[in-house]
């Protein structure tokens, strides 16, 4: 009888249970009315007095053992089944995964792409990195001459004499100087890209931001070329009710140049904060690139002509989407980005 005890002792050490009905089964087993406990306390009684000292031990440290235990793995049943049978519905839908979405710069570069590119616009693209002759000499501005001035310039390397500066492009214009140095005309292409100022951040201006610039150079291209193709942009852009108008202005790389608004898209030239009650909004310069451009890169002016403009991407898209603050581009805040989920 007590090699029967010791091994259901070692039964009752070693019992786990995961469920609630292995854990009946147990009770059902052991301490049940019917258990096997009970039935040895009946064999205990016909066994010889001189032993009883001894079994009686062991009975009741076995019936002291299976009831802590089956208090012990219910209480741990208790505990556990309270966190892990929380109802789960298989049948609802998934929640979708976050889907990311194109930055509203990118959004308006691919459509100043797509309007280009349907009149003929090849894309081009050109180092951010650039020397003082591509992004200035070149393009007409004489050494110390203020018009370098209008661009606050990012400089990278000086050199003593100024002409051997390395700098970070202030416009995209570099890449128009690299095109015409490198191939023959007729050329008519647009470029996208990133140029940097020195300027005091704030809503209106930042010291990195975008530019499409565009060129086009051919025989007999004239003002009117110029205007036509631009009217064509504002209208495809902005929607076929906008007017445009050309101020005119300068640029050392163009002659004659033009500033160019549209009528203002939230006030309808009415009047509003947004184009200071005048009705207008200016979007582009441009200009009949200037002979001596032609020239420095090895094209003759008596023989060709062309035009250029360039605008700011960033005041493109916040006239598009009514956004006041050009720093919301560059911050990267999810809330103001997700809004353009939709937008194609
Ligand atoms: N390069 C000019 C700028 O940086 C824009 C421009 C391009 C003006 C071509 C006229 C013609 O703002």
């Amino acid at each position: 009888m007590e090699e029967r005890i010791q091994s259901l002792l070692r039964e009752i050490d070693d019992f786990k249970a995961k469920t609630k009905d292995e854990l009946e089964a147990f009770r059902l087993k052991f301490t049940s009315r019917k258990g096997i406990i009970n039935d040895l306390f009946e064999e205990f009684k016909q066994i010889p007095g001189e032993q009883k000292k001894n079994v009686g031990k062991i009975l009741n440290q076995l019936k002291q053992s299976a009831e802590s235990k089956l208090q012990q793995v219910s209480e741990w049943l208790e505990s556990s089944s309270a966190s892990e049978t929380i109802d789960i519905d298989l049948t609802l839908p998934p929640i979708p995964d976050k889907v990311g979405n194109l930055h509203p710069l990118t959004l308006t570069k691919n459509r100043i792409i797509e309007i280009f590119e349907r009149l003929g616009f090849n894309v081009e693209d050109g180092p951010e990195i650039e020397d003082d002759w591509h992004n200035f000499t070149a393009l007409n501005f004489p050494l110390n001459h203020p018009a370098r001035e209008m661009q606050d310039t990012f400089f990278i390397k000086k050199s003593a004499e100024g002409g051997g500066d390395i700098l970070l492009r202030t416009h995209t214009s570099n890449v128009q100087i690299r095109m015409m140095q490198n191939g023959k005309p007729p050329f008519r292409a647009i470029m996208p890209g990133r140029v940097y100022r020195n300027e005091a951040i704030s809503a209106r201006a930042h010291c990195f931001f975008h530019q499409v610039e565009g060129l086009y150079v051919d025989r007999k291209v004239g003002f009117a070329d110029l205007k036509q193709t631009l009217y064509h942009f504002a209208k495809e852009m902005f929607g076929k009710d906008t007017k445009i108008r050309f101020r005119p202005s300068f640029f050392p790389f163009t002659e004659p140049s033009a500033e160019i608004d549209i009528s203002c898209l939230i006030c309808g030239g009415s009047g509003c904060n947004v184009c200071k009650y005048s009705g207008w909004v200016e979007i582009a310069g441009s200009g009949m690139v200037h002979p001596n451009v032609l020239r420095n890169c090895g094209i003759d002016p008596e023989e060709f002509t062309g035009f250029a403009f360039g605008m700011g991407i960033e005041r493109v898209t916040m006239l598009r989407y009514q956004i006041n603050d050009l720093r919301l581009f560059s911050e990267n805040d999810v809330r103001f980005l997700k809004q353009f989920q939709s937008v194609l």
